[in-house]
């Protein structure tokens, strides 16, 4: 068929390694899953319970394409408390998932040829969306050695009189690091001076071990350049309900309700009325997968100092382990093949977050600690096969 090339910009490769490690264990081996980025856990009783009342309410038609107001509020009440900023409950989009609202924010802003500066390695989703907006994808590097943190000196030397935006991730996928105050004010000084926007990846917010979540809309000027994206899949266990959504300029609101109604029409109804509860009821659930979380990243920190010629930066939010494997001469995707197919673990190459997470894989501890246990000492075993 002659496909549109637009579809081609997207990125899909994480695909391969899964449907590798599903036909060995069709085969009988016994693999270690590390690869899978989203939580463990079920969703708490109380929002699935919230979910079938709202069933049995009649939840079942659209709602208004920009979110049944009582989340819109909840939302804004929860942006308020948990990240310090004033929300009007008329900015906030309610969307299913923070994905879609990554692509639909692109296409609100991006003119055909603007510049987009990304984080690499960074979110696999961000470059394909990107260009499928038209726009002109610009990696910036982070690296380990600067704690992966956004260096102002390389931002402001990627800016051109194209540039449009900046897509920020704090707590980052893949590398596990949070924003500082330091690095969030330099960056909004040169989103000021150089009239950028931002799109403020935020689905990590709330998974944080070490240190605070900062915005970059709480800084001054900032929250009228700036959309916010936030979700429900990682706080609250709930991927598969798809809800997210955005808080954006006023501006932004209309046109980016229009191309919602037009394509997905709304948030599922009583998934939305499961959101309200989510934010509005016990946390004692988030509390707990947290400080699970918690437990299993200083395990799995604890061992992997234990192996030579490998190291990692201890993550500070998300659930994310980015391995530097560099010592061991190998590409990422062969290490992750050799892992996979000689002992039975399967994690991501770097490479999959962009050409910078090359010498890197990405482990996520959204399993058991037994899992991680078993895998870890897995990969213990294969460096010592391959540094002899
Ligand atoms: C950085 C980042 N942004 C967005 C998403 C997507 O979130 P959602 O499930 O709300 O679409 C993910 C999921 O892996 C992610 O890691």
């Amino acid at each position: 068929m002659n496909l549109a090339t637009r579809i081609s910009y997207l990125g899909g490769s994480a695909l391969e390694f899964l449907a590798k490690a599903k036909k060995l264990e069709a085969s009988g081996v016994d693999v270690v899953h590390f690869e899978i980025g989203e939580p463990d856990f079920d969703t708490p009783r109380n929002i699935k319970e919230a979910a079938k009342r709202a069933l049995d309410e009649g939840y079942t038609h659209y709602t208004p394409s920009q979110g049944i107001p009582e989340l819109r509020e909840a939302i804004a009440e929860h942006e308020r408390d948990y990240k310090g900023i004033p929300v009007d409950p008329s900015r906030v989009v309610v969307s299913p998932g923070a994905k879609v609202m990554i692509m639909f924010a692109l296409q609100v802003l991006v003119n055909e040829g603007d510049e987009v500066i990304y984080p690499d390695p960074g979110y696999t989703a961000y470059r394909g969306l990107i260009m499928l907006a038209g726009g002109k994808p610009v990696p910036l590097e982070l690296r380990a050695e600067e704690g992966f943190e956004v260096n102002a000196e390389r931002l402001e030397s990627l800016v051109t009189s194209n540039t449009k935006l900046i897509i920020l991730n704090s707590p980052g996928n893949p590398t596990g690091n949070i924003s500082r105050k330091h690095e969030l004010d330099e960056i909004a000084r040169i989103a000021l001076e150089r009239n950028l926007y931002v799109i403020s990846d935020e689905v990590y917010s709330r998974i944080i071990y070490d240190g605070e979540h900062l915005t970059i809309a709480s800084i001054l000027g900032m929250m009228e350049r700036t959309v916010i994206v936030d979700g429900f899949s990682k706080t609250y266990a709930m991927t598969g309900w798809r809800l997210g959504y955005g808080i954006m300029p006023e501006e932004m609101v209309r046109p980016l309700v229009r191309l919602q109604s037009n394509s997905v029409s709304c948030a599922t109804a009583f998934v939305q009325k499961a959101g309200v509860e989510a934010l509005r009821g016990d946390q004692g659930p988030v509390e707990e997968m947290v400080a699970e979380f918690r437990r299993r990243r200083d395990r799995i920190f604890e061992l992997l100092g234990k192996i030579p010629h490998v190291k990692a930066r201890k993550s500070e939010g998300a659930f994310y382990v980015f391995l530097d494997i560099r010592e061991l001469g190998m590409s990422s995707r062969e290490f992750a093949s050799y892992l996979l197919e000689k002992h039975g673990v399967c994690l991501l190459p770097g490479d999959l977050f962009g050409e910078r997470g090359e010498g890197y894989v990405r482990i996520s501890y959204a399993t058991s600690m037994e899992n991680i246990e078993k895998g870890i000492e897995r990969i213990a075993r294969a460096v010592r096969e391959i540094a002899g």
